[in-house]
């Protein structure tokens, strides 16, 4: 019998890991039974995954700074990338802040519940693993029902980043959650598909004019139109010193596993012939029906195809990707969608998971 060359030790300091158990709940009839089970885990200082109208998120209690930490453990999360705190309503929102501007108070009217983080400038309650030492605190009220029950439920505010392993793909599924994070965490709550498929828009309200630091399912216009002025775009380089604006904003983000090309329809024939001589599997995602038409016949190639409206689209888009990082796909080629209103936040996402090299988070 052949001896192992090393043995790998456990580490001594690290926490026993426990068996993930996923219980599903009915968005349409969230059961009280299992809200109560992960509320129950969450004022213990445990962390639950959830779903929310965005991706699944990764939740502790906001206000416990041992529990926030198991989030960054679980996750592998850069201690200077703050988290987003959901809340259950405007009261729970403004308890954690020391301003709530008129411009706060204007969006969460028109976007709350739903896809909007509002950073504003963190009050003195908000640990400052939550905010990663910075002065800010982003905040969102959830639309989705299991949420917002998890939120009533275990009545504190919830420190949530999406629920994967740091550099991979967001979950909309809770398969996907376990895929990540199975082993990792003790329980995931399974609401079925998140609806929106993107991360909620990120956008600050601490300097003299709104800036978005991370575009989403909200298009900057439908902000503007509510604050009567236009919104700033945040620069893309990181800053120098202290806590990044927003993390979301670095180039390589969202990104799977494989190399992700972004192309003209046009453009897309050739480049598959090519690549399917160099990999032996190849993911095509074509957008539209009308793509169909584009024969491309061979054992070695994935396609698949999304909506073209960007609402399908969006909630589709993570899904085909985790696809095509489970097949192992050696490169993914996605057929450039329409440059259209409404489509920002898509394009966002399919740049930065095109740019090769180290991810940013
Ligand atoms: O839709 C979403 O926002 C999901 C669900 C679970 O709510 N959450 C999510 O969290 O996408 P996460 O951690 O994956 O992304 C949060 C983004 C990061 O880009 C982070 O840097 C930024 O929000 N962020 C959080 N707090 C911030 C703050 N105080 N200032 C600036 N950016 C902040
Ligand atoms: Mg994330």
């Amino acid at each position: 019998m052949t001896q192992p060359l090393f043995m790998v030790q456990p580490d001594p300091h690290a926490r026993p890991i426990p068996p993930t158990e996923c219980l599903w709940v009915d968005p349409a009839r969230p059961d009280p039974a299992v809200l109560d089970r992960a509320a129950a885990w969450l004022a213990r200082g445990e962390i639950v995954a959830f779903p929310t109208e965005t991706v699944y998120g990764l939740g502790a209690d906001a206000l416990n700074p041992a529990a926030v930490a198991k989030i960054f453990e679980a996750k592998g999360r850069p201690a200077a990338n703050p988290l987003i705190v959901h809340v259950a309503g405007f009261a729970a929102a403004r308890r954690l802040v020391t301003a709530w501007p008129e411009s706060a108070q204007r969006l969460a009217e028109r976007f709350w519940p739903g896809p909007l983080t509002l950073v504003l400038p963190a009050g003195p309650e908000v640990p400052p693993i939550v905010t990663a030492g910075g002065s800010t605190v982003g905040l969102r009220m959830p639309a989705h029902p299991v949420a917002l029950a998890l939120l009533e439920r275990a009545q504190r505010p919830l420190a949530a980043p999406s629920a994967n392993r740091s550099n991979s793909i967001s979950p909309t599924q809770a398969d996907h959650v376990l895929s990540s994070l199975g082993g990792r965490i003790g329980l995931v709550l399974d609401g079925g598909r998140c609806p929106g498929g993107l991360e909620s828009t990120v956008v600050d309200l601490t300097g003299p004019r709104p800036r978005l630091l991370r575009p989403g399912l909200i298009a900057p216009d439908e902000l503007a139109a509510v604050l009567g002025t236009p919104i700033e775009r945040a620069s893309q380089s990181p800053p120098a010193e202290g806590p990044l604006r927003s993390p979301g904003m670095l180039a390589r983000h969202y990104a799977p596993a494989a190399r992700l090309e972004v192309l003209e329809p046009s453009s897309v024939l050739p480049r598959l012939a090519e690549l399917l001589a160099l990999h032996s599997r190849v993911g095509w995602l074509a957008c539209g029906s009308g793509e169909a038409a584009i024969a491309c016949e061979s054992p070695g190639l994935l396609r698949l195809e999304l909506p073209d409206d960007a609402s399908g689209y969006a909630s589709q888009l993570y899904a085909a990707l985790h696809t095509f990082d489970a097949a192992e796909v050696g490169w993914i080629l996605v057929s450039r969608p329409p440059q259209k209103l409404g489509w920002e936040a898509i394009h966002d996402r399919l740049a930065r998971a095109s740019v090769a090299g180290t991810p940013g988070d």
